[in-house]
């Protein structure tokens, strides 16, 4: 770790790999060839041209994609595919949702003023504490398509294969567990998610799509709003957020040829959370897990002290140590670890030994 830098656990905007701050840092004032900053030329430069062509090319290696995919960069988040996408293919139909938490919630809620929204299960009642077995879901044959959403941030629970939906077009919000592991990309018709936890500043949302669904696209959306629009011009219909696809460009960069790819940083991301998993198990009673253990997140650990004091007492003791943010939503409290890709091994292992050393002086 740089010095005066912590651990930040944040569910994001999250850590950024040290390596593209840095990088970041040194090109900030003078990009090469540029003899200005990214955040000072214009987005139809030829320059800017290479850094979001590289930010694509990265991508696409990393999944593996092939060209009837493409790759758009769209402001609003997250938040704006979840309407996004029913303002193009909902569009007064029907389609199916899975409601595995509050990020799924949300895209149902936004969903329904576009059309008609079928929750075809949902894991409400069970206080949201895993993923449904594909088994479990009645898909409708009128569904235009079927969304799920890969990883729930604020539960802390992960799909770890794709729900099998026939030959629905699936749609995935896949927001906090972007590029964490290897995905088979032809299972998916459109993903999105929002940068700022797996790869790079808020602001705008990586969306892939496949190219036969633009053909389905109404005609008069508006502009943002009109995947086909948006495909056509290269994400460059208006001015993007040129230096959030410039960092996402370093940091996809960074995960293809310093980490070595999608294999390598899932056995991370394994051994992380494993690490911190470990911990709550063996001290099971004094940490709460919340999610059931086939479901368990990769990158949030979410969990429980045995009440609010000593969660408190937790936070700030551990924030003191330069382990930062580990509250969790203010939606479902406890304590919440998100430990993205940038999240260093170390990182948890630190967390780790805090988690020890606190059950030992307040269990
Ligand atoms: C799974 C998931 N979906 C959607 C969102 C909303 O993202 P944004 O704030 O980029 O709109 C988040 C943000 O935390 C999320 O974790």
């Amino acid at each position: 770790m740089l010095e005066g830098r912590v651990f930040n656990f944040s569910s994001g905007p999250s850590m950024l790999p040290e390596p593209v701050l840095l990088k970041a840092q040194q090109e900030l004032l003078a990009y090469p060839g540029a003899g200005a900053s990214v955040m000072e030329i214009s987005h139809r430069s030829k320059i800017f041209d290479e850094i979001i062509e590289n930010a694509k090319n990265y991508i696409k290696k990393l999944l593996n994609m092939s060209d009837n995919y493409k790759i758009i960069f769209t402001p609003g988040g997250a938040t704006m595919q979840f309407s996004m996408l029913a303002i193009n293919f909902l569009n007064g139909a029907s389609a199916d949702y899975i409601n595995t938490g509050s990020w799924a919630s949300k895209a149902m809620s936004e969903g329904k003023k576009h059309g008609t929204v079928r929750e075809i299960w949902s894991g409400k009642s069970e206080n949201y504490v895993r993923m449904p077995d594909s088994s479990e879901l009645k898909i409708s044959d009128e569904a235009k398509y079927v969304h799920f959403t890969s990883n729930e941030t604020i539960q802390g629970i992960e799909f770890f294969n794709e729900p099998d939906i026939g030959d629905k077009l699936l749609f995935c919000d896949a927001s906090s567990d972007f590029l964490s592991r290897p995905i088979d990309i032809t299972k998916y018709a459109l993903l999105y998610a929002g940068a700022q936890k797996n790869v790079g500043p808020s602001g705008i949302a990586v969306v892939i799509i496949r190219e036969d669904l633009l053909s389905l696209v109404p005609e008069k959306l508006p502009s943002l709003l009109d995947y086909r629009l948006m495909v056509e011009n290269n994400s460059l219909y208006n001015t993007p957020s040129t230096w959030s696809i410039y960092i996402v460009g370093l940091v996809v960069k960074w995960l293809y040829e310093d980490i070595g790819g999608l294999y390598k940083i899932e056995e991370l991301n394994k051994k992380k959370s494993e690490l911190l998993y470990k911990v709550i198990d063996e001290n099971n009673g004094f940490y709460i897990g919340h999610a059931q253990k086939n479901s368990r997140s990769r990158m949030n650990i979410t969990f429980r002290l045995p009440d609010e004091t000593l969660e408190k007492e937790f936070i700030s003791k551990a924030s003191a140590e330069g382990l930062t943010e580990l509250k969790g939503h203010r939606s479902v409290g406890g304590c919440r670890a998100s430990i993205y890709n940038a999240m260093p091994y170390e990182g948890c292992e630190a967390l780790a030994q805090f988690m020890k050393e606190f059950v030992r002086t307040h269990g």
